[in-house]
């Protein structure tokens, strides 16, 4: 997705962007947005507007659809390249590399700035939008306006969780968030799931990932995702990533979710290096992260 706006960025003058976002903000009223509206919000007169809307259209950063009356509105690269242009103005990144991963929610890229950094576009309503499409077959419209909604939603509670539990979690340094995309840094390591640990080290890679959820939850933060897919191991240590889910400490669920991200992450270490962890009860587990007395699973055994 992202990779087609990367090199049509370049070619996109200032007039195109006030296009972009004056249909941005139209969008707020209604799905489809007609001309009148557009060039209300984005200042731009009649024949200048025309071209501006057959680049962009021609581009694929908006799609036009008439009904009664003639309507635009912003494709996902659209909304990409309003929030690459927000990051470059604001010095946040210089360009953007080789995807880092790409998922069923999201589309994560390497970004060059002073230091190699990570580039999340959520698409999560886009996702939802995609399923109920090809399940459902309810027309495109539907969704549209929670779809982008939806993706930068997840953005903006991503980028708040990262940073109300950073340094003191080990979790990628926040660096900005614009729309339904979030800078940080990027990570080495890699996946737990991919990770060939030693077995006698497992039990203390577990430990590192329960002392940083007992760290969030003293933040005021329970992951409420945790998986093998969503912790980077390296030679210094574990990171957790991956945090639009995460509820505040004092939300309703947040302790069925804490026994859950628990239950989740001892199972994953159970069923791969059986010989080597105890029998644990994950409840007892998540109650002495809850309590701040987790000090090793042995323990717990
Ligand atoms: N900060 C980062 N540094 C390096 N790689 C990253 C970073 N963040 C994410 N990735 C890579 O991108 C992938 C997807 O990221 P993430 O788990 O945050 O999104 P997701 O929405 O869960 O995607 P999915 O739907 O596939 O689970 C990760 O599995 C990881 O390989
Ligand atoms: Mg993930």
């Amino acid at each position: 997705m992202v990779q087609n706006v990367a090199p049509v960025m370049a070619e996109l003058e200032p007039e195109d962007f006030y296009l972009l976002s004056g249909l941005e903000q139209g969008m707020r009223f209604s799905r489809w947005v007609a001309q009148g509206k557009i060039a209300e919000f984005s200042r731009l007169d009649g024949e200048e507007m025309t071209y501006r809307l057959d680049r962009c259209e021609k581009r694929e950063l908006i799609e036009r659809k008439t009904i009664q009356y003639t309507g635009f509105r912003l494709t996902f690269e659209g909304y990409d390249a309003l929030a690459l242009r927000t990051f470059s103005e604001r010095e946040t990144i210089e360009g953007v590399g080789a995807p880092l991963g790409v998922g069923k929610e999201s589309d994560v890229y390497e970004a060059r700035s002073y230091k190699p950094l990570a580039l999340k576009f959520h698409r999560e309503g886009y996702t939802n939008f995609r399923e109920v499409n090809r399940e459902r077959k309810y027309t495109a419209d539907n969704d549209h306006i929670s779809w982008f909604y939806t993706a930068r939603k997840a953005a903006e509670r991503e980028h708040e969780a990262l940073r109300a539990v950073y340094p003191e979690v080990s979790v990628p340094q926040p660096v900005g968030q614009s729309r339904h995309a979030v800078v940080m840094e990027k990570l080495d390591g890699v996946e737990l799931s991919k990770a060939k640990l030693d077995p006698e080290q497992a039990v203390s890679v577990l430990d590192l990932i329960l002392d940083e959820m007992a760290e969030a939850y003293r933040q005021g933060y329970v992951h409420a995702d945790m998986s093998e897919y969503n912790v980077f191991v390296a030679t210094d240590g574990v990171t957790v990533f991956d945090w639009p889910q995460a509820v505040p400490t004092d939300h309703e669920n947040a302790e069925a979710f804490l026994d859950r991200d628990c239950a989740n992450i001892v199972s994953y270490f159970q069923r791969k290096y059986p010989n080597e962890m105890p029998e644990i009860d994950t409840e007892r587990v998540a109650e002495t992260l809850r309590d701040g007395s987790f000090d090793g699973i042995r323990l717990l055994a």
